[in-house]
């Protein structure tokens, strides 16, 4: 099938990929030039495994295309699907500009019959506005369907090849088939392609990522409270995890959840909500817990360095907002940095792909170590906020001999509390006993 893609973010990026992967003719179309010019020369421009192999074989087999115009992509498609930006306002809603934008013009240019895929992740009743904007200009016919991604960082190539299920809001029959049709090579396995109407399908997504989100925070709660009492998060998690009404996955406390999706669906689901005079109180409660969970550490790491860390050097491994991406939006990281170097601490930070990210935020008021060693020599205490596998089994003995103070402030529960003891290490996780 002949497929354009409008917008080569991550989602768009994933998507035009990996629907390329299965034959298909696809063309993606970015206005940002320098981007286009980097991805025709076969350069992907973000972290995310596997898609480098992917992006080369589709390139080098012509069925993968990338251009900066929008009417060579109209021309190209019979299905156009949208992954654009919908950034936070500043009122937490989702803002809706670029979505519409293009919108108007695809209701200028197209001349045949075309399905036009909302990807992004939208508000209830988005389908709705951009079926008028187009209609406003249309002089052919087209349908507009939504279908949500559920895509994760770090896995987006195999959650997109092989996913649990497609969502697709629909109704008009034809727009339907054409979609299952497109989708059937990813769900011979036989999980589902489910059909509803538009609004239930946008919510869907944000339901799902505000569930999800709700999730983590929940036992991140029961982890605080773990701390209290002196009951250990990691063994009430299993507990409960091994009831498959409640389930194993997204129960892992830590410093709160970030990333690009979770902290802004979240505020525009409650601020959605409070549009259409609903108050959604658990997500006010979601939204504040997470929020002092990315600093639960510090005041444990200030006590530890006789409540005043100005000039004490403090090591952080893990950087980006959870592993195997180089993608820092809302990380906790961000949180405990600015938190400890307005606090005067001097950080000497390594993470194994989102170094450059913190560098153009950060810029010379860190130190960026070349490894997770040099970050931790002379350091009066070591604080963990993401889980990269390489952090999980470090050599303890070349640490303490290393560090100043061997102390290790976890915000990912990465290591076993017995074990801490037995390597001489002072050692602060989440929920678990201090
Ligand atoms: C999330 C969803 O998982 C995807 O299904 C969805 O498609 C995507 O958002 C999106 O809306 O585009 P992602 O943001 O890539 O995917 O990352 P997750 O793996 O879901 O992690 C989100 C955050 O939750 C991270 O900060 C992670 O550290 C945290 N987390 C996750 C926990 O603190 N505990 C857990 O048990 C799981």
């Amino acid at each position: 099938m002949k497929i354009t893609v409008v917008g080569t973010g991550y989602v768009g990026l994933v998507t035009g990929t990996c629907l390329a992967e299965t034959g298909n003719e696809v063309v993606c179309v970015d206005i940002d030039a320098e981007k286009v010019l980097k991805m025709q020369n076969g350069v992907v421009p973000i972290y995310e495994p596997h898609l480098d192999v992917l992006f080369e074989r589709n390139i080098n087999a012509d069925r993968l295309k990338f251009t900066t115009s929008l009417d060579e992509g109209l021309e190209h498609g019979e299905i156009i699907f949208l992954a654009l930006p919908t950034p936070e306002d500043e009122d937490g809603s989702a803002d809706l500009s670029y979505v519409l934008n293009v919108s108007e013009e695809i209701g200028k240019k197209i001349k045949t019959y075309k399905v036009i895929v909302d990807k992004s992740t939208v508000p209830v009743g988005t389908a709705e506005k951009v079926q008028k904007v187009i209609a406003a200009n249309a002089v052919c016919d087209f349908d507009v369907v939504s279908n949500p991604e559920f895509l994760r960082e770090g896995f987006a190539v195999d959650d997109f090849l092989k996913p649990e299920r497609i969502v697709v809001g629909s109704s008009s029959e034809k727009a339907t088939k054409i979609m299952q049709k497109l989708y059937s090579p990813f769900v011979r396995s036989g999980n589902p392609i489910i059909i509803m109407d538009e609004k239930s399908a946008e919510l869907t997504k944000y339901a799902a990522n505000a569930f999800l989100a709700t999730k983590i925070t929940f036992m991140n709660e029961i982890a605080n409270y773990c701390e209290k009492v002196g009951a250990d998060v990691d063994k009430v998690r299993v507990g409960m995890g091994t009831d498959s009404r409640i389930g194993k996955r997204f129960l892992f406390p830590g410093i709160g959840y970030g990333g690009s999706c979770f902290p802004k669906d979240v505020k525009a689901l409650q601020k959605a909500g409070s549009d259409s005079d609903y108050d959604f109180k658990i997500l006010d409660a979601v939204i504040e817990v997470n929020d002092t969970q990315k600093t639960t550490l510090l005041p444990k790491i200030e006590a530890y360095l006789d409540n005043d860390v100005s000039g004490k050097k403090i090591a952080i491994w893990g950087l980006a907002f959870k592993p195997e991406t180089d993608d820092i939006r809302e990380a906790p990281s961000l949180y405990m940095m600015k938190a400890l170097l307005d606090k005067g601490a001097h950080l000497s930070v390594f993470d194994p792909e989102a170094m450059p990210n913190i560098k153009k935020m950060f810029g010379d008021s860190l130190n960026y170590a070349n490894s997770m060693y040099e970050a931790t020599e002379g350091a009066d205490s070591l604080l963990i906020c993401t889980e990269w596998s390489i952090f999980r089994t470090p050599n303890f003995q070349k640490l303490r001999e290393q560090m100043i103070r061997p102390a290790i402030f976890d915000g990912r529960n990465l290591y076993n509390l017995d074990d801490m003891e037995s390597e001489g290490f002072t050692y602060f996780s989440v929920g678990r006993k201090q």
